[in-house]
């Protein structure tokens, strides 16, 4: 549970949000701490990044590259059905929350299963329906969306109570966590042949259906959501490797592709402008962006200062050497892959997730404030 001291600061941190979003938006809206209350459980959304169990389960990605040694090799010893070397970020908030780790949301049936938190991210999730992409001709890898984790959620929420003022009771007291969600979608168009400007006339779409998302949840009695921002794009091994640019677009410093980052900057804007309009609409309730944006430029930027390698654009785990050490052949898991000796000092674990150090270095600067 929260200390009041927590719950002041989380307040605190919560109307700032508000008033550098209404500053730049300009929008005559009030902002109000009343929402924030102790938490006794947290629901998660998201795609791999969030994922703790589901693709495991999930009949279509059972099986894949996170069930297999090195993955989980830091901290849980074993694969743990996350994406990483180690915790992802909902478990650094499970830990500053003090609430029960979240049951992904495929291994459980019942009420008494879903009671304590419920996690519906699942690897590989768009945001938008794959019904949707195909009729753009993108590519689906897995058809899961965030449409589909959100009737998940509406199922559990039915379960939890046939009462509807008990349902938003429970709603009232839990955390929701909404994980980065579209880098699916805009990794689909850029597989797709998309250009980075063709790619980002989906961002309207893709965080439009994110706070259709976070309205259902609301109306379902949500009171506390955190939102996480689009991490740099162009920062990202795999992205680095498959869609190399022109060398002006490499910024000199990071050498990050300022491209890719131009359309997760452009995701970010639209996604704030989007919290915002929910803030107007639902008073009384805290919208939290999680800004993990920022963190990885400036580990990018400067990685020995933050107790990283020097080499932040490289996959720990994987092959192919070069400043990237991504090639898909080689991925983390599978036969002729390697593993870096000190995954604390690499940010990005397989060249797509990030390392257990990257993630903690992540939660820590979007939560610091809340200790
Ligand atoms: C996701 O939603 C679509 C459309 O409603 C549905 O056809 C599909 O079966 C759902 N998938 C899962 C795994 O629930
Ligand atoms: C994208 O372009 C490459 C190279 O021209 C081609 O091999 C690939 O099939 C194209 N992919 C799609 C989905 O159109
Ligand atoms: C990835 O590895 C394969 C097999 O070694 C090689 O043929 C291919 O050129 C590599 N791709 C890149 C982008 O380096």
């Amino acid at each position: 549970m929260f200390s009041m001291a927590t719950v002041s600061r989380l307040a605190v941190a919560a109307l700032f949000f508000f008033l550098l979003a209404a500053e730049a938006a300009s929008a005559p809206v009030t902002g109000s701490k009343h929402g924030i209350e102790r938490y006794s459980r947290i629901f998660g959304f998201g795609n791999s990044l969030t994922d703790t169990g589901n693709s495991d389960i999930y009949p279509l990605t059972a099986g894949g590259v996170s069930t297999r040694p090195p993955y989980g090799q830091t901290y849980f010893g074993h694969p743990s059905g996350r994406a990483s070397d180690g915790r992802i970020i909902i478990d650094f908030l499970v830990e500053k929350l003090k609430v029960p780790q979240p049951l992904p949301y495929l291994a459980g049936k019942t009420a008494a299963d879903f009671v304590n938190g419920v996690n519906f991210a699942i690897s590989g999730a768009t945001v938008l329906e794959p019904e949707f992409l195909r009729s753009k001709g993108l590519m689906v890898f897995v058809p899961v969306s965030l449409i589909n984790e959100t009737n998940w959620f509406k199922h559990v929420v039915r379960l939890l109570s046939p009462s509807v003022h008990e349902q938003r009771k429970i709603m009232a007291n839990s955390f929701f966590f909404v994980g980065e969600m579209g880098i699916n979608d805009y990794y689909a168009a850029l597989l797709s042949n998309r250009t980075i400007d063709q790619t980002a006339s989906l961002v309207p779409h893709v965080v439009g259906t994110i706070r259709k998302a976070i309205t259902a949840m609301v109306t379902s009695g949500a009171r506390t959501v955190m939102v996480t921002g689009m991490p740099p794009l162009g920062c990202a091994p795999y992205l680095l490797a498959q869609f190399p640019g022109a060398p002006s677009d490499y910024d000199p410093v990071s050498g990050c592709n300022t491209r890719l980052n131009g359309l997760a900057e452009r995701h970010n804007r639209a996604l704030k402008v989007a919290l915002l309009k929910l803030m107007a609409t639902y008073r009384f309730r805290a919208f939290i962006y999680a800004d993990v944006y920022s963190p990885i430029v400036n580990v990018a930027t400067s990685p020995t200062k933050y107790g990283f390698g020097k080499t932040p654009l490289a996959a720990c785990c994987g092959g192919g050497g070069g400043k990237y050490n991504f090639n898909f052949t080689m991925f983390c898991g599978v036969r002729g892959s390697t593993t870096c000796t000190d995954p604390s000092k690499s940010v990005y674990w397989d060249g797509i997730h990030f390392t257990e150090a990257a993630n903690r270095f992540i939660a820590s600067a979007v939560l610091g404030r809340f200790q």
